[in-house]
Formats: structure tokens, sequence, C-alpha cells
């Protein structure tokens, strides 16, 4: 019995153990923001700069010849991901600064989840496109506009991606929250598969700035966006895998929405005229 029980507590002791050093790599391997440890460039060569005592900035820029990007090299399964960026000034209309997290696209059935900024002509605003891929099917775009100017200053971008929800915040304000609904029945969440963090500034003048009508200034090129102090939370205690709307959020993301939304998917009844996507008719955000 003594024998028994001893062996027991010994299996619970080493797999407390084991639990607590999984926990502690996870969450601290990259706490320090550096984007050396955490990132490698996707394309663009040299247009990838990164800088700064603790390797904590980085710059993309854009020219006639290439963008460039980076992504993580390391894939996750659910988490936080806050990251400081200042986005390309002046004539911006036709770039696109992106920031998202997209499972092996290979697959055909990948999921994403994305930030997009669409620069625009000098003092108008930008747009910043959300979306939402499921196992190959997007669809679940909604467009704001922002209550600053993203191009003075460093501003904070976040997605909290949990079992029960994915949250778009700004500078700690949500602007979308898109709902697990597998209680009732609504398969259409990214749950299955682990995503990488990337980011990117490319050229979409063919379609990013009122359907093409505009196009890239290539005279004002290169164009520069900058990243810093991005935080990877995936810890087993984090904050982020309870995140939810309290009161006060609930009142700040409706104030965005009311005042800054410039396109929702489940209010489009043109292109959804047969039927809109089954999550927009549960109205709790
Ligand atoms: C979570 O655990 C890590 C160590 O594993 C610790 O450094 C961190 O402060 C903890 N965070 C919270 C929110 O308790
Ligand atoms: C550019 O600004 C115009 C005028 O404010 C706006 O209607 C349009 O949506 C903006 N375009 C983009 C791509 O942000």
């Amino acid at each position: 019995m003594g024998f028994l029980s001893n062996g027991h507590h010994e299996k619970v002791l080493v797999l407390k153990i084991v639990m607590v050093v999984v926990a502690m790599v996870s969450s601290t391997a990259f706490g320090a923001g550096n984007f050396h440890e955490a990132f490698e460039p996707t394309f663009g060569g040299h247009r990838v700069q990164i800088s700064g005592q603790r390797s904590e900035q980085l710059s993309l820029s854009l020219d006639q010849g290439s963008g460039s990007g980076f992504r993580s090299k390391k894939e996750y399964m659910f988490g936080r991901i806050d990251m400081q960026m200042k986005l390309v000034g002046g004539n911006s209309a036709g770039t696109v600064t992106t920031l998202y997290l997209s499972s092996d696209q290979s697959t055909g059935r990948h999921d994403e989840i994305d930030f997009e900024f669409l620069g625009n002509v000098t003092g108008q605003p930008y747009t910043l496109h959300t979306n939402v891929f499921s196992q190959g099917e997007g669809n679940r775009e909604q467009q704001f506009h922002l209550w600053f100017d993203p191009t003075i200053n460093f501003h904070t971008y976040s997605i909290v991606w949990n079992q029960k929800l994915i949250m778009f915040l700004v500078d700690e304000t949500p602007i979308r929250v898109f709902r697990n609904y597998e209680d009732r029945g609504i398969i259409f969440f990214p749950k299955n598969q682990p995503q990488r963090i990337y980011a990117s500034l490319w050229n979409a003048d063919d379609w990013a700035t009122q359907g093409g009508l505009v196009k890239t200034d290539w005279s004002k090129a290169p164009f520069n966006a900058y990243y810093r102090n991005f935080n990877i939370d995936t810890s087993n205690n984090g904050s982020w895998k309870n995140h939810d709307l309290n009161e006060n959020s609930r009142k700040r993301m409706r104030w965005v929405q009311k005042n800054y939304m410039v396109y929702d998917y489940c209010s489009d009844w043109k292109r959804f005229s047969q039927a809109f996507p089954p999550e927009c008719k549960h109205s709790r955000v």
C-alpha cells in the first residue's frame, strides 16, 4: 500500500515538475521581444532591417522591386500577440501593411486572423481591414477607420486568440470580437491548426485603393513601416486564456463600432442576398 502510494506521488511530482518547466519555457521564450530570436524574414531581403540594443525594432520597406515581410519561427496554438506599429506616412495609397496569424497555407484549408492596413492619399484615413479564415474560408471582413493618425506614433495592435473568441485590439480598445459558436452548432472558428505570426508591407494598388483607382506613387518610394516591442504570451497562466469583454471594454468597442466601422460583412445585404454567414444572427458580442 505504502509503496504504491509513494510511487504514485513520485509520478505526480515528476509530472508537476515537467508541467512547470514546459510552462516556463513557453512563457519566457520570447517575452523579451527580440526580433532576431522570435522571427525570420520571409521576403524582401535587405528591406527587412532589425535594430535596437535588444533587437526590439524592425523596419520593413517597399519599393518597385519588392515589398518585404517576416514571420515567427514558431507556431502557436492560441495566445496573445501585441505589436507596436507605425505605418507608412504621407501618400501611402496602394500600400498594405499587415500583422496576421496564419496556419500552413499549402493545405488549402488554412486558418487566418488578419490585421491589414490599407494606405491612402495624404490626409485621408487608413482603412484597417480585419478578417477571419477557418479551413480555407474567409469572407468575415470588418473594416475601420482609426481615431488617430497611425503614421505619427507607434500604437499597439493586439490579437487575443483563445478557445472562446478572437479579439482584435487597438491600444487595448477592443474593436472586434469574433466568437466560437460551436455550442450553437456553428463550426466556423480557427481552433484545430497552429498558426504563425506574419507581418508584411506590399503593393496592392490593384485592389486596396477604391478598387484600384488610385495607383501607388513610386516617386515617394521607398515606403517604410515600423514594428517594435512585441510580446507573445502563450503561457498557461496567461490572462489571454479567459480574456473577454467587461462592461467598460464592451462600451469602448461599441463606441468604435458606432463611429469608426466602415464595413461589416454582417450588414452587407447585397453580398449575402441568399443567406448571411450563420454567426451573423447572433448579436451577442
Ligand atoms: C506566469 O508564470 C510565469 C513563470 O512561469 C511568471 O513569470 C509570470 O509572472 C506568471 N504570470 C502571471 C500572470 O501569473
Ligand atoms: C481613402 O479616403 C477616402 C476618403 O476619406 C475613403 O473614402 C476611402 O475609404 C479611403 N481608402 C482607403 C483604402 O482607406
